[in-house]
């Protein structure tokens, strides 16, 4: 008898606003690099969430589905691991989405925290967009459809699994059976990179990320502008670790733990200036990111390949969502034609 184990599915999912950087590089890509030896993963290319507040923006939303392609294969992701896909060729998708949003109410949208927090930021205010209103039931259809059981997600995405996990079981007891799967979110146990401007999030409309094609001049640059701790004037002075950024970089990208933990307590007495400590950072950073940035540059100059592959991917994902959506037909009745 065969004693294999299948995999956990996972379904990562990132909106197309733009290329990625080394937030998202420490926050979620170094662990989809490991999970697709795990796992079967999904990886959604979410280009159709982003037109949700991206209305007249769809040409940068769209010509940047093939950026963060070139992102997940600079990385490391395999295509021949892991499925990448694009949300909008997946019309499956749509029709979930349609069955579940009569399983949630407007004022329970509303309550959304994730989304009330991005009505502020956006200063909707009472003109929301119906779709974006919606879009954790469209989140919810993205993971539903694949039968995930793992969701990597950031901290700002955890209503959307409990939103999920809600229509999964209104939908399972309104059919009386156990169609679609909850779902657990899986955090991030690194944690979040901050900005080299020393801000909590590293983020490209706040200006102050390092991109994973950096040529090693913009990488030398980052590390020089990089906050550290501003009363920290001579080399003698005492100096502060926390909130230093060189630090929590050098948390994040330096193996060797004792070293970090030796040059913190040497910085912290003082008699150890900015500039030793930003020397080393900037060889982890040089000797991290040149292979990614070459794997970046060979994928792109072969744009008819990434193409291939994100066209084999979602017809594989096609196939999977398609097969769920005729147990959800079914289950409700519309399975007319047999
Ligand atoms: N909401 C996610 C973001 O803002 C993208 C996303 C779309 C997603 N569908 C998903 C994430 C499904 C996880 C699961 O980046």
């Amino acid at each position: 008898m065969s004693t294999a184990t299948k995999k956990p599915i996972v379904l990562t999912g990132d909106r197309t606003t733009g290329p990625l950087h080394l937030g998202h590089f420490v926050g979620s890509l170094q662990s989809r690099v490991k999970l697709q030896e795990e796992a079967e993963q999904y990886l959604l290319l979410a280009d159709a969430q982003a037109m949700t507040d991206n209305v007249g923006r769809h040409v940068k939303v769209s010509e940047n589905v093939l950026e963060v392609a070139l992102d997940y294969l600079a990385v490391g992701i395999d295509p021949a691991k892991s499925t990448i896909f694009i949300q909008s060729q997946v019309s499956e998708l749509c029709e979930l989405t349609q069955f579940l949003l009569n399983l949630v109410t407007v004022s329970r949208l509303e309550r959304n925290p994730t989304i009330k927090e991005e009505i502020r930021l956006r200063g909707f205010e009472r003109d929301i967009p119906a779709g974006f209103l919606t879009y954790p039931v469209s989140q919810a259809a993205d993971i539903t459809a694949f039968r995930a059981s793992i969701v990597p997600v950031g901290e700002d995405q955890v209503p959307m699994i409990e939103q999920t996990n809600e229509l999964v079981r209104r939908f399972n007891a309104t059919v009386d059976a156990e169609i679609l799967v909850e779902c657990s979110a899986m955090m991030s146990s690194v944690g979040r990179l901050p900005g080299i401007d020393g801000k909590a999030k590293m983020s490209k409309s706040l200006g102050n990320t390092i991109s994973l094609s950096a040529t090693p001049d913009e990488i030398s640059q980052a590390v020089k502008r990089m906050y550290t701790d501003p009363t920290h004037l001579r080399v003698d002075d005492p100096g502060m670790v926390e909130g230093n950024v060189v630090f929590s970089f050098l948390d994040a990208f330096e193996p060797d733990r004792a070293r970090v933990a030796e040059l913190k307590a040497h910085y912290q007495r003082g008699g150890l200036g900015d500039s030793v400590v930003k020397r080393l950072l900037d060889e982890r950073l040089q000797a991290l990111i040149a292979p990614i940035r070459e794997r970046r540059a060979h994928f792109a100059a072969d744009r008819g390949e990434v193409l291939a592959i994100l066209k084999r991917g979602t017809e594989r994902a096609r196939n999977t969502a398609a097969a769920t959506l005729s147990d959800v037909k079914g289950a409700l009745g519309l399975n007319y034609f047999g």
